[in-house]
C-alpha cells in the first residue's frame, strides 16, 4: 500500500475554486475540441516482443484507455474520439486501467451510454484508480459497466482464449485508496498462460506483477503530468515514464484521456495506447 496523497481543507476548497471557474469559462468544450474530439486524440501504438508467441496470438491486440475523469471536463458527447479510434482498432481486448470520476459515480453517468460502447471484441477488463473509491462508493461505477461486458478485476482475474493460446489478465485494487491489495490472488490465471497482463492503476505496482511472471503491466494516474513543465512536475503524482523496462517485462504508463483540476495538458496528449503482440526476432 502508498500512503494516500491528503490535501489541506484550504487546499480543497482552492483547487475546486479554479475547477469552476474553468468549467463556467467553457472549460470542457475547449478540453474536448483541443484534445478529444476525432483528430485531436493520439493513437500511440506499442509493441510487445515475446519469445516463443503461438501463432494464434500473433497481432492480438490490446488497448489500454485510462483517467478519463469524468465530471467538469468530460461528460456526454466527449468520447466521440475514442468511439471512433475504437471503431478503427477494432482490439482484440481493451483495458482500462482506473480513475473514471472526478468527485463520485454520479460524474459517469451522464458518459454512461458511451463508455458501455468502448469495448473490446473479445472482452473488456478494468481495474478501479484511486478517484473511484470517493466515498466508497465504487460498486456503483462496476455496477453500471459490468451489463455492457466490462469485467473489474479486483483482486482476479481473467482469461482470453484464440485457438488454444491464452492470455490471461489480471488487476488489484488500487495501491492508494483500495481496501486490501492482493498480488497473489491478481495473478491467480497467470500460471499456464502464453501471455500475462497485469493491471494496476498505480504504476508503483507493476513490480509486484512482474514478480508473478507477467510480461506486461499497464498502468495509468500520472497522466504524463498533465502539465509537463519541469516546474510544475512536482504537484502531479510521480511518473516513471510512458514505458519501462521492468527486467523482461514491459511497464506501460499511459497519460490517460481526462484531467482534473484544470481543462489542460501541456506536452501530454489525452492517448488511447494499444499494444500489439508480436513475435520476438529469432522467435519460432
Ligand atoms: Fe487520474
Ligand atoms: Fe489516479
Amino acid at each position: 500500500m502508498i500512503q494516500p496523497r491528503r490535501h489541506s481543507s484550504l487546499r480543497i476548497g482552492f483547487f475546486r475554486a479554479v475547477e469552476l471557474t474553468a468549467a463556467l469559462l467553457g472549460g470542457r468544450r475547449l478540453y474536448h475540441r483541443v484534445h478529444l474530439a476525432p483528430g485531436r486524440l493520439l493513437v500511440r501504438r506499442e509493441r510487445l516482443e515475446l519469445e516463443g508467441l503461438p501463432t494464434a496470438l500473433r497481432g492480438f491486440t490490446i488497448a489500454q484507455l485510462s483517467d478519463i475523469h469524468a465530471g467538469p471536463f468530460l461528460a456526454r458527447g466527449d468520447l466521440d474520439g475514442v468511439l471512433r479510434a475504437l471503431d478503427e482498432e477494432a482490439p482484440d481486448v481493451v483495458c482500462w486501467t482506473g480513475d473514471y470520476v472526478v468527485h463520485g459515480p454520479e460524474n459517469m453517468m451522464p458518459a454512461l451510454d458511451e463508455l458501455c460502447r468502448c469495448i473490446g471484441r473479445r472482452a473488456t477488463f478494468a481495474v478501479f484508480g484511486n478517484h473511484d473509491y470517493k466515498g466508497r462508493r465504487e460498486l456503483k461505477i462496476s455496477e453500471a459497466l459490468m451489463a455492457s461486458g466490462w469485467q473489474f478485476l479486483r483482486n482476479g482475474g481473467a482469461t482470453v482464449e484464440v485457438d488454444g493460446a491464452r492470455v490471461a489478465f489480471g488487476g488489484v485494487e488500487d495501491l492508494e485508496e483500495g481496501k486490501g491489495v492482493d498480488f497473489d490472488r491478481g495473478a491467480e490465471t497467470f500460471a499456464g498462460a502464453d501471455v500475462r497482463v497485469g493491471l494496476c492503476h498505480h504504476p508503483r505496482g507493476a513490480p509486484d506483477f512482474v514478480q508473478r511472471g507477467a510480461h506486461l503491466v499497464l498502468s495509468g494516474h500520472s497522466h504524463g503530468t498533465q502539465v509537463d513543465l519541469p516546474w510544475l512536475r512536482r504537484l502531479g503524482p510521480p511518473h516513471p515514464g510512458l514505458r519501462a523496462r521492468l527486467g523482461r517485462a514491459a511497464l506501460i504508463v499511459s497519460r490517460g484521456l481526462g484531467v482534473i483540476g484544470i481543462p489542460l495538458r501541456i506536452g501530454a496528449p489525452a492517448e488511447i495506447v494499444v499494444v500489439e503482440l508480436v513475435s520476438a526476432r529469432g522467435g519460432s
